[in-house]
């Protein structure tokens, strides 16, 4: 992203705030152990706003300022420090790279934030994961609004700024879509490499190691979330991530992994079989599953919601499991009586982009929103049939299967952005068939 497109998404905010002042602070860092950190992931909100990716600072937004509508307070630029963790842009490359209309040190808050809050009657702050930066700004706040009494002015109204910066997010510029189509590109020579590698006696975690080095390859800077390569039963584990069992050739390999590219995600998931084909049992999961998904799929256009979709795709899961014998009864009744959440405990979908669980609302007034163009939500039914749930034939048990795509909202209806992805029984089989009549170790 350019720096005119920082420049508008903050007009676009600030016309939404009216007046007031915004705070939005930076993710803090995360230690990992002892010391040594995560690598540093930026809030998504100020990474939205400002794309300044440093740590230790916080962005002000003024729109009834005469002179300082956008501050950014950053770390001081410090030769030793930067010899250690990297180099700083320091106030001087705040306001020249991204454009502030003044900038502070970190430390400076305390001296001129109370200078912008002074006769706002509204500020704009949620207390972040920094519980210091939370505690000062606090303070600040407090006392802006304790000021009232003597003064006639002063703070009155403390709004979530999610409740603007969200509602713009979830709405995808074309500049946000080509990093989005960048990020499932990844995720596509990924997927298409860890389908070519499974082997009997492999371990999950050689096909984690593959997906990631495909990830960073294309130039993503990682994985969206932590990838799952669920093998066998491991795949009835929704959010199982060990990945360090050795497959088997009956089994089926579960594989939720998506890249991240300049801060957006893709959020793909496939499933297939360790040996050639699909066993009997797998195969009538699996197809039912597909039909789910591609029925979801089908339904999005604007107007429709993720809610019409998550129906219409348990009910054709239902219906799957009727057909198998794995539920017996009326489908509507079983799915008023939940009766599915045996084998589908979760949603159909999400929104998706700077966070894999993006933000944004589902609901309107109590009313279940409808999609718009520009959204971008997953499509992600699933069956998972635990090891040792009661009541299922043995033939079934231990099997999870779930699919999972990136799917854009058109003015026409949608796109399928991960559609490159096999997903498809005979291809998936083509594609096994070929794999394990390659000699020689597991291609990458
Ligand atoms: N990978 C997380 C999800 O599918 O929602
Ligand atoms: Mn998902
Ligand atoms: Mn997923």
């Amino acid at each position: 992203m350019d720096v005119t497109t920082y420049a508008e998404r903050r007009a676009a905010f600030m016309e939404r705030m009216g007046e007031g002042v915004a705070i939005i602070p930076a993710a803090p860092q995360s230690t990992r152990s002892n010391d040594v950190e995560y690598r540093y992931r930026q809030d998504n909100d100020l990474l939205y706003l400002t794309g300044f990716p440093e740590p230790n600072s916080l962005c002000v937004l003024s729109p009834r300022h005469e002179s300082e509508r956008f501050v950014l307070f950053v770390q001081p630029r410090d030769r030793e420090k930067e010899t250690w963790t990297g180099k700083r842009y320091g106030t001087e490359g705040a306001k020249e790279v991204f454009g502030a209309d003044a900038a502070y040190t970190i430390d400076q808050v305390k001296e001129v934030l109370p200078g912008h809050l002074a006769g706002a009657d509204r500020v704009y702050f949620a207390p972040g994961r920094d519980e210091r930066m939370n505690t000062l700004i606090q303070g600040l706040l407090d006392a802006s609004r304790s000021g009232r009494a003597r003064t006639g002015r002063g703070l009155v109204a403390l709004v979530d700024p999610a409740s603007l910066s969200h509602e713009m997010r979830l709405f995808k510029s074309a500049g946000e879509l080509d990093l989005m189509r960048k990020a499932v590109a990844a995720s596509e020579r990924a997927h298409a490499a860890a389908m070519r590698a499974a082997r009997d006696g492999a371990c999950e975690y050689e096909l984690e190691a593959l997906l990631e080095y495909h990830f960073r390859a294309a130039g993503g800077s990682g994985m969206a979330y932590p990838s799952i390569v669920a093998s066998g039963a491991n795949a009835t584990i929704l959010h199982y991530t060990q990945n360090d069992r050795r497959m088997r050739d009956g089994d089926l390999v579960l594989i939720d992994a998506g890249a991240e590219f300049d801060g957006y995600c893709s959020d793909v998931t496939r499933t297939f079989p360790v040996a050639a084909g699909y066993s009997q049992p797998q195969r009538r999961i699996y197809e039912t599953v597909l039909r789910a998904q591609k029925e979801g799929i089908a339904l999005v256009r604007p107007g429709v919601s993720m809610e019409d979709i998550h129906r219409r795709a348990t009910e054709v899961l239902v219906e799957g499991l009727l057909d198998i014998g794995l539920l017996s009864g009326k489908a509507g009744e079983l799915i008023e009586k939940r009766e599915h959440a045996r084998f589908y405990m979760h949603r159909t979908g999400h929104w998706l982009g700077l966070d894999v669980h993006d933000v944004g609302q589902y609901r309107i007034d109590g009313a279940a929103r409808p999609l718009e163009p520009g959204m971008v939500l997953t499509v992600e039914p699933g069956l998972y049939i635990a090891e040792d749930l009661d009541g299922v034939s043995g033939d079934y048990r231990g099997i999870g299967v779930r699919i999972e795509d990136d799917v854009l909202v058109t003015d026409a209806g949608h796109e399928v952005l991960s559609a490159a992805i096999p997903k498809e029984v005979d291809a998936i089989e083509a594609i096994r068939r070929e794999a394990l009549a390659s000699p020689g170790p597991a291609p990458h």
